[in-house]
């Protein structure tokens, strides 16, 4: 895993879904209670961009149908929703170590390599 830089820490306010890319990878970023989280920006689900979800305590809300991961672990909350059917999400959301350094985020991403 290499750490990118992706941003500066002046463009994630708190609560803000920033798009970023990181060696090639579209990935969002956020910063939730002064915590930063770095995670893949397509939804798990049928691929919507989780940057037009919304956030719900430490978690990420897609806004096509509703499915909730969590920021940390990706884990999937809640399943999405159409209506009254439920469906369920392929996988969890993937998620990114995140750090900020001297004003800037970089976020680790695995190299070419290893993908
Ligand atoms: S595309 Fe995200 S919940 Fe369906």
């Amino acid at each position: 895993m290499d750490y990118v830089k992706v941003t500066s820490a002046s463009q994630v306010s708190e609560g803000a879904l920033v798009p970023v890319e990181a060696a090639g990878l579209k990935l969002l970023v956020t910063k939730v209670g002064g915590t930063y989280y770095a995670t893949q920006r397509k939804c798990p689900h049928l691929g919507f961009n989780l940057c037009r979800g919304k956030i719900e305590g430490e978690s990420v809300v897609c806004a096509l149908h509703k499915a909730k991961f969590d920021l940390k672990t990706g884990q999937i909350e809640r399943d999405p929703r159409l209506l009254f059917i439920g469906m369920k999400a392929k996988t969890d959301l993937t998620t990114y170590p995140v750090k900020e350094t001297d004003g800037d985020i970089y976020v680790a991403v695995p190299s070419a390599t290893q993908r």
